[in-house]
């Protein structure tokens, strides 16, 4: 297949994927590939789940899309359902991860200013961080790379060692606006922000006038066993959450949920979206909450996470410590970080010619981040999958 009219920003494998179930993938040549990266952390419920096929079919028939300019189909009463199971009190609809952080980003520097601060703009991340590829999130991220000859950095972004409570500390002024984090950092290493860590920043931002904003793109949605990271812990709700990827369940479907204090500030005209919630993203937004906000399936979440955490243990610590070097993650956004330098890359490749497709993060690690839904008996086969590739690697092959 050619892809010369294509950008060239990705390099992806010569494998030709036409079909989906479940946690299954079918490659042209009939070849069937155990999907553990779901789209990367996106398909929760699996390829073509008969409930998100039909809620998208029904609304399909009926009406797809107003724009901003009227009322949409169940995007009030999405954002009702998101308000009572979380800390906000308003949603912003939009599309992707990106223009969810573009907004909290919005809403931070625009609290202050409505507030008589509007001086007040810096935005402090973390290093290893990532945001998504618009201006603001590759200012917020924390990775160079990504803003590569692109020109000049945007003044308002001040990024600090991950973990550095001194540093930030000594960070916060007159001038900072909010602290950006994920509770639990995907891109750079899928490393969980401890407890004492988001209580503490929680605090910091009220005792400074700081506000406190989440990335959930990729560890919300139930991917840690509660719908959203940050829910393992009290007292640690943000003020802005940026919530993509799972909550649309492989629909792109994105929002911003707030305090009505923040959201508040965002008046008529100051923001809005084309396409951003349609009356299609809504109907499967619905259908993925009402799995989401089951217990009963966060109870699943948990046991099959469990399941799969002690198997990466027992392979990290007893069967292949010359390789690995640690189980990283929570819940179903778990992996292994290798000892050596791009081990975790050669490992993905392996994996995908064994038909087992994997993603990779930051810090040498592979990642996994299967269906919500997928079954302890897949969770299994992915183990043995894992092992047999490790055996490879270890023997030199
Ligand atoms: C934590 C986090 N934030 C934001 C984004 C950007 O989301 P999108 O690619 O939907 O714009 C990603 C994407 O991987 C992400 O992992």
């Amino acid at each position: 297949m050619s892809r010369d009219h294509l950008y060239p920003t990705y390099a992806p494998p010569e494998v030709e994927f036409i079909h989906g179930a479940g946690v299954w993938l079918t490659e042209k040549s009939g070849k069937k590939y155990l999907d553990f990266i779901s789209g990367i952390s996106v398909n929760t419920l699996g390829h073509a789940h008969p409930v998100l096929v039909s809620a998208l079919h029904e609304q399909a028939q009926k009406l797809w899309h107003l724009s901003n300019m009227f009322e949409i189909p169940g995007q009030a009463e999405l954002a009702d359902r998101y308000c009572a199971l979380t800390f906000g009190e308003r949603v912003f609809f939009g599309n992707s991860g990106s223009e969810a952080v573009e907004l909290a980003l919005k809403s931070a520097r625009r609290f202050h200013y409505k507030n008589g601060n509007p001086e007040r703009v810096n935005i402090i991340g973390f290093d290893g961080s990532f945001h998504g590829r618009t201006y603001a999130a590759v200012n917020a991220s924390g990775n160079e790379k990504y803003l590569e000859g692109f020109g000049p950095k945007l003044p308002g972004y001040i990024k600090l060692a991950f973990g550095d409570h001194e540093a930030l500390n000594a960070a916060i002024d007159d001038k900072t606006a909010a602290i950006l984090i994920e509770p639990v950092q995907g891109e750079g290493g899928l490393r969980p922000v401890p407890e004492a860590c988001l209580q503490g920043l929680r605090k910091l931002c009220d005792e400074q006038g700081i506000l406190l904003i989440y990335d959930e793109v990729q560890c919300g949605a139930g991917r840690t066993g509660k719908l959203f990271a940050h829910q393992w812990f009290e007292d640690c709700a943000p003020d802005i959450m940026a919530c993509a990827k799972g909550v649309g369940g492989g629909f792109p479907l994105g929002f911003t949920i707030a305090s009505a204090r923040v959201a508040d500030t965002m008046t008529p005209g100051t923001h809005g979206s084309t396409y951003g919630g349609n009356a299609l993203a809504m109907a499967v937004g619905h259908a993925c909450l009402d799995y989401l906000a089951d217990d009963k399936f966060m109870a699943h979440i948990n046991a099959v996470s469990a399941e799969l955490e002690a198997g990466l243990q027992a392979l990290v610590r007893q069967k292949y410590p010359s390789l690995l070097e640690q189980v990283r993650g929570k819940g179903l956004l778990v992996g292994f970080k290798f000892k050596k330098d791009g081990a975790n890359a050669d490992f993905r490749m392996r994996a995908l010619e064994a038909g087992f497709l994997v993603g990779t993060a930051g810090d040498n690690v592979v990642r996994l981040a299967p269906a919500l839904n997928v079954t302890e008996g897949e969770v299994r086969t992915a183990l043995g999958m894992i092992d047999d590739v490790l055996a490879d690697m270890d023997a030199g092959a």
